[in-house]
């Protein structure tokens, strides 16, 4: 485990009045009294991990034997992409199309659900179905690095940034540098040698709950609220998504959207949480307005949108998942590098059209408020800035986060030395963001 759990409050106060609240439109302030949880309750917060049988455990984890794992083939001389390899820089130049014609290795092949894993998100699983990931969906820091560049033009710094957070907030393993992009498959991921299986469970995979997964998803359940089922398409949430965007899947429309989820965890989950990770639930929605549509026009549209998250209509009208996200045909990837830097720009712009509050139901409508680094009193404080701003996913990796009202996540010093190892090849210590060094 690269993050330990602490059972700890820090960083979590519950208060009396909520000055923010009765300034935001649609929260009910009535629901957010102070109520001290019952200790039942709160307990669920320490029982957030996917386990054993239930979904994303590793019982039913789709299983192959790690001799039958194929890495992914990477880029070739033939067809370059933008050059992205071995874990290092690609050129940055996007604008092509993807898969490259002929280039038959990064071809679309439907996942074989007996065998292959895939999770929460559509942007890996994708990936994956056109093997710039192992199609068996266990990856690692490097495919996560180059795939990001050459299929979507991630900026490396970005790239970096969300592969080390997938790999150390999720318990992938920092020794082996894999990482499941759905659930617990551990004794392939800490694989040592093939005659020793580490361990059979302990690194859940991107369906770990409350760590990058978390409430309030586009199109995935809450976890509390599906019994763990926290990672499948939810048809019903992308018919949501559709109307409420009116098929525009852009800025503000999503913006709208991820309002009306916030609210209808708030309505419906007795442990519901907003923590600093949710942060990254703004990043994902940018990512359907600015890395998913094609050129030449780029526009966020239905056609491009359902095809990465494997949605198709029903004749009734409702959706349902066709088990195949998919690169839509004739696709051409965004022309520049999507940095750290944008996807900061877009988190705050869609929080600050629709601020709502970070924190975590106590029982009985009680909302505990979060302070944490840019989160004041539960409220996003934008940053001033640049370089600051660009700091602000930064705070997510190598800090203690609250990761529930009593549970703290805490890097081990391991995380913290290969997080910094990893972040100082991309020279954003001129950034001037704190990066960890001890702890
Ligand atoms: C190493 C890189 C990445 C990691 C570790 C990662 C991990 C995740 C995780 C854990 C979630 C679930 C969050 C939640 O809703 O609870 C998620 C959601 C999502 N990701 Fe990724 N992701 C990565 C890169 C990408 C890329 C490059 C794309 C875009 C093409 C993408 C698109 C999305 C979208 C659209 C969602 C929201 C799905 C929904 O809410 O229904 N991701 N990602
Ligand atoms: C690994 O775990 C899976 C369950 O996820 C199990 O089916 C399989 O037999 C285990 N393999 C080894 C080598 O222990
Ligand atoms: C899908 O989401 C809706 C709305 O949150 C929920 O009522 C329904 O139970 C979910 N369906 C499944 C299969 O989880
Ligand atoms: C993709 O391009 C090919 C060749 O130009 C064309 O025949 C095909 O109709 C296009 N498909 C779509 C979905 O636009
Ligand atoms: C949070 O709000 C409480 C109550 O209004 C106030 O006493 C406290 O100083 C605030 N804390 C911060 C960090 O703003």
């Amino acid at each position: 485990m690269q993050y330990s759990l602490l059972a700890a409050a820090l960083g979590v106060s519950a208060v009396t009045a909520f000055p923010f609240v009765a300034r935001t439109p649609g929260v009910d302030a009535s629901m957010l009294e102070r109520h001290t949880p019952s200790l039942a309750r709160r307990s669920n917060y320490a029982r957030q991990q996917s386990g054993g049988s239930n979904p994303g455990g590793n019982v039913n984890c789709p299983y192959i034997p790690w001799e039958d794992h194929v890495p992914a083939p990477g880029i070739s001389a033939a067809y370059p992409y933008n050059g992205a390899k071995n874990g290092q820089p690609g050129n940055g130049r996007g604008g092509y199309p993807v898969p490259a014609p002929g280039d038959t290795a990064h071809q679309f092949i439907a996942p074989d659900y007996t065998k292959d894993i895939r999770g929460p998100c559509p942007g890996l699983n994708t990936a994956a179905n056109h093997g710039f990931l192992a199609r068996d969906g266990i990856t690692t820091f490097t495919e996560l690095v180059d795939a990001q560049q050459n299929l979507y033009n991630v900026g490396y710094d970005l790239a970096v940034l969300l592969a080390l957070l997938g790999l150390t907030l999720t318990d992938g393993d920092i020794v082996t540098e894999r990482l499941s992009i759905g659930c617990d498959a551990t004794n392939r991921t800490s694989y040592i040698s093939p005659l020793v299986p580490t361990a059979q469970s302990g690194e859940p995979g991107l369906d770990g709950h409350n760590k990058f997964e978390a409430d309030t998803s586009l199109t995935r359940n809450d976890y509390f609220l599906s019994n763990g089922d926290n990672f499948n398409f939810n048809g019903t949430l992308f018919g949501m998504m559709t109307e409420t965007t009116g098929g525009l899947y852009n800025r503000d429309n999503l913006a709208k959207y991820r309002y009306q989820r916030y609210q209808q965890s708030l309505k419906d989950n007795e442990n519901f949480y907003f923590g600093p990770f949710s942060l990254l639930l703004y990043g994902a929605s940018s990512f359907l307005y600015e890395l998913m549509p094609s050129g030449p026009d780029y526009i966020p549209d239905y056609a491009t949108i359902s095809s990465f998250f494997g949605a198709k209509k029903n004749g009734d009208g409702t959706y349902a998942f066709t088990g195949q996200e998919k690169i839509p045909d004739n696709w051409t990837n965004r022309v520049s590098p999507y940095t750290n830097e944008d996807v900061v720009t877009e988190i705050l712009a869609q929080y600050l059209e629709y601020p709502v509050l970070f924190g975590g139901a106590t029982g009985n409508g009680g909302f505990d408020l979060i302070n944490f680094g840019y989160i004041n009193n539960g409220s996003l404080i934008a940053p001033p800035g640049v370089p600051q701003t660009a700091c602000l996913l930064y705070q997510l990796l190598g800090e203690r986060v609250p990761s529930g009202l009593n549970v703290v996540l805490s890097p081990t010093i391991e995380a913290l030395s290969l997080i910094t190892s990893k972040i100082g090849l991309t020279g954003l210590q001129n950034l001037g963001c704190p990066i960890p060094l001890t702890k």
